[in-house]
């Protein structure tokens, strides 16, 4: 048990460190507050949080994602959306299909596509689909706009990704 102490303890030393040469990136963060109980550092973990201002090159997180976040059910609530569809078509006509895991999470790296803004989104889950309107330009990283389930939303934030709206059912 003191090993691993030690081996924690060493470890937030060397990301403190490394992170401390920018202080807006190091504090944004430390924002984001420790990983949730009992939840392991990986694909199922801070669901509905901005993945890429840990995941966006300047560490802590790796791999670099391209585009990332978590799809939810519906607009209210806190239930992931598991085995959903987030298509992704980027402005040369390259898309990617990713699935979203079951904290409702979804990702894929700068090593596997690296697409080129403007994008166009949409999410899907059997015959449901749910499409951005607008184009997303520059920023793959959902929940920067998408806080709705983080309780950072304001007035200039949209709610986090979902499939159904209040009203049940998905717009057409
Ligand atoms: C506060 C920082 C932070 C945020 C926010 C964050 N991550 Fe991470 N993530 C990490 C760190 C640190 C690791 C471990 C990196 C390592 O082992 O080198 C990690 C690892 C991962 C891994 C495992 C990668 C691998 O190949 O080992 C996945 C998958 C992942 N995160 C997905 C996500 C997704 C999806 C989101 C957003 C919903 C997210 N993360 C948000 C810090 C973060
Ligand atoms: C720059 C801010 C921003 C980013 C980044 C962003 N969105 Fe959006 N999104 C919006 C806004 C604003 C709307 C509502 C207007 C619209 O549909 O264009 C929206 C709407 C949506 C909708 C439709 C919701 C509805 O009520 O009709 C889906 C689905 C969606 N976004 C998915 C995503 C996904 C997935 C990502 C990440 C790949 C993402 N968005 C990134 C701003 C953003």
């Amino acid at each position: 048990m003191k090993a691993l102490f030690a081996i924690l303890l060493g470890m937030s030393v060397v990301a403190a460190a490394t992170l401390s040469c920018d202080p807006v990136h190091s504090d944004a963060v430390s924002d984001l507050g420790p990983e949730a109980n009992g939840v392991r550092t990986g694909p199922t973990h801070r669901p509905g949080q901005p993945c890429l201002v840990c995941h966006g090159g300047s560490g802590p997180g790796s791999p670099q994602w391209a585009v990332a976040g978590t799809g939810y059910l519906d607009e209210v609530g806190d239930s992931p959306l598991v085995g959903g569809t987030v298509t992704i078509t980027d402005s040369t006509g390259s898309e990617r299909a990713l699935g979203t895991n079951e904290a409702g999470n979804f990702y894929i790296s700068t090593d596997d596509w690296q697409p080129v803004y403007p994008l166009h989104v949409k999410l899907q889950s059997g015959d449901q689909t749910i499409q951005m309107t607008s184009r997303i330009n520059g920023d793959g990283s959902c929940a920067d706009c998408h806080l709705g389930h983080t309780g950072q939303a304001t007035s200039n934030q949209v709610p986090a990704v979902y499939l159904n709206s209040v009203d049940g059912g998905a717009p057409p």
